[in-house]
Parts: structure tokens; sequence; C-alpha cells
């Protein structure tokens, strides 16, 4: 049940230093390298590109993984799965199916198309014999535990860290990859990151940034690198529990065309934390200079500019990890938001938790 909890979504939020823990459980070794019990090394030596296919918040998981595995010289692209419709794929292609439920039609008709096609699968699950689980060749399961708010919140999480694992091992096995030089120390950091989320949880502001801007027209959610992917994850999630006006951008995209939209009528959250936030710096001036309220994210040590109205802090960690803490902080903010406003929050109207059709 919800215990002391008003929502499961607030339950859950609160949840992820153990879900996190759960999920990272055993797949770190003492020196700092990943092992993953399903996939041994050598698993991957014959694949030449990663194929994510996913929806939803899923997809905003697999667009980090990408990056991940782009930063690792590996080949790697996400779709969104009702979108993929004529795979270029061969026998070197790997199709990773992410789905929570590992219910979803969408998915689960990628998944089967890429099969067709004759690339190898896993899917990326938190379903324990779920129809993907059962469908693709190899399971990875993110092991976050139930989730029952329509929203999803520590299966997001767990699924970064379970992809973020995945594309070391991939970046190991293949032959273009190069394993980041600072693995010993990131996956140090990612071993913390239930400790991290936890100070994140414990010291929010997230409440009070959210009742200061409950009168706007418009929210967006800004952020480079893989914070683009906790830009759209941001947007979503305020979207689906606000039923306020919210989107999510590259910010370097929001001179070809959103500015337009960007008046004093508009709270801009704009993500610091990545190892790019510099450049995210002049596209939240612009906005702030159209009048716009900003809302910085960002790591404690760093200085956001006079420029922001408010700040999200969230501890000093690698930047390829602090965008999952910075998401925490967008969570609550949606929560305190949609608590506010007396929606339904853990079923949305006219949503689902698991998609079953096409
Ligand atoms: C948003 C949300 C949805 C799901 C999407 C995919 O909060 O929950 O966008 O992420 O329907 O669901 P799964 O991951 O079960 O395939």
């Amino acid at each position: 049940g919800k215990g002391q909890y008003d929502h499961y979504m607030l339950k859950e939020i609160d949840e992820q230093p153990d879900s996190l823990a759960n999920t990272l459980s055993g797949r770190i070794t003492d020196d700092g390298d990943v092992s993953l019990e399903e996939f041994p090394p050598g698993t991957f030596e014959d694949v030449d590109e990663v194929q994510f296919v996913a929806c939803g918040t899923s997809y905003h998981a697999a667009l980090y993984g990408v990056q991940a595995l782009e930063n690792a010289g590996v080949r790697a692209r996400a779709t969104i799965a009702s979108e993929y419709q004529t795979p270029t794929v061969d026998e070197n292609t790997l199709a990773v199916a992410v789905t929570q439920s590992g219910e979803t039609a969408d998915t689960l008709s990628a998944l089967r198309a890429a099969e067709a096609a004759g690339a190898e699968t896993v899917a990326v699950t938190n379903v324990v014999g779920s129809s993907a689980a059962r469908e693709a060749d190899h399971a990875l399961y993110i092991r976050a535990g139930p989730e029952i708010g329509v929203a999803a919140t520590k299966t997001f999480s767990s699924q970064v860290a379970t992809l973020t694992m995945l594309s070391h091992r991939l970046a190991d096995d293949l032959e273009q990859g190069t394993p980041r030089e600072d693995a010993a120390e990131f996956f140090s950091e990612l071993e913390k990151l239930p400790e991290y989320v936890e100070q994140t949880l414990k010291t929010s502001n997230a409440k009070a940034v959210s009742e200061r801007y409950l009168d706007k027209g418009s929210y967006f959610f800004i952020g480079r690198d893989n914070e683009y992917p906790v830009a759209l994850e941001g947007a979503l999630k305020f979207k689906e529990i606000t039923y306020e006006h919210a989107e999510g951008f590259a910010s370097g995209e929001l001179k070809h065309g959103p500015l337009a939209l960007v008046t004093p009528n508009a709270a801009v959250f704009a993500l610091f934390t990545g190892r790019r936030g510099e450049g995210t710096r002049k596209n939240a001036e612009e906005a702030h200079t159209r009048g716009a309220n900003v809302i910085g994210v960002a790591t404690h040590g760093t200085d956001v500019g006079g420029f922001a109205d408010a700040t999200l802090r969230v501890p000093e960690t690698h930047p390829d990890i602090a965008g999952l803490l910075a998401n925490v902080q967008l969570q609550l903010v949606s929560y305190h938001t949609a608590n506010m406003l007396e929606r339904e929050i853990d079923k949305p109207r006219n949503l689902a938790k698991s998609v079953t059709v096409e």
C-alpha cells in the first residue's frame, strides 16, 4: 500500500535510493568495473550497432543510453517504437527494447520487427517473465520493484543506471568501443548514486519552487547531451500529471523556433549538471532576457549566474550521473505542482500504466 504517503508517485520517488541500490547490487566490482551476470565479457563481440526502441519515459532512458554509447565510440541510436517501421538491421545489430512493463504494444512490435529482420535482441525491463523478456534473445532486469503510479519515476532512474552498465559492457566487448578511461572513478560514483539521491530528496526545495511558479502559462525544460533526455523527461512528467503546458528542448534548439514561445508567462528549467552545462547558460540567459523566470538545476558547487530566479541543487558527482539527480528534483517539481493543483497524480486522465494497444 501507500503507507504514510498520499500518493504512490511520491512513495516511488522516495524509494529511489533503495530501488537504485537493487539495480546496482552485485553489478559493479571492487575495482570499478561492470559485471553483468546476464552478459559475461565477450557476449557482444559481433555487434556493430545498437538500436534502442522504446516509448515515453523509456525512450528518454534510451536516449541517455545512446549518449553513453556514443561517448564510448559505439554506433547507437534510439527510435520511438511506433516510428520503427522499416528497420535497417543485420545480424550484427543489437536491438534493445527498453520497457518498464515489458507489455507495451508499440515496443513489442518494434522488437518483433527487429527480430524478423535478423537482429539480436535484448529486453531491458522491470517485469520478470513479461512479453518483452520472453520474446527477446536476452533479458536484462532493472530490478526497481513494482511501480503503481502511472507516471514512471523510480523505473526511469533504474533504466538509466542499467543502460549505463550495459553500455560499458558493450564498449568493452566491441572493437570500435573505447570504454571510458575514468571507469574506476565513474563506477565508484555510480555505486554512490543511492546516497546522492537520498541527499537530493532530503534537501530538496522543489516544493517551494513549485509554489512560486504555479501561475505560469508554460513550463519549458532545456538541456544538452545527457541532460537533453532529462529535459524531455522533465517536461513529459510535468504535462502528464499537472495538465499544464510543458515542453522539453535541446537548449541549442531554443533559438531555432521555440524562443518565440518564451515570455514572462513562462518558467524555464535549465539544466547545468552535465558536461555542457556551460553551453546552456547562454540559452537560459536569452530566456531570461525575454522575461521568463529561469530555474537553474545545478550541483552545489556550480555558479548558476545572476539571471536565475531560483535554483534546485544536487550533490556534486560525475557529470554523466548528475543528470539523474537533476531528474529527481524535476520529479518533485512535477509532483508538488500537481498536488497543489489537486490533480489525480497516480491516475492522470486519459492515461494507462501499460499501453497494450498500438
Ligand atoms: C510516463 C510513462 C509512459 C511510459 C510508456 C512506456 O510517465 O510512464 O510514457 O514510459 O508508456 O511504458 P513501458 O516502459 O512500460 O514500455
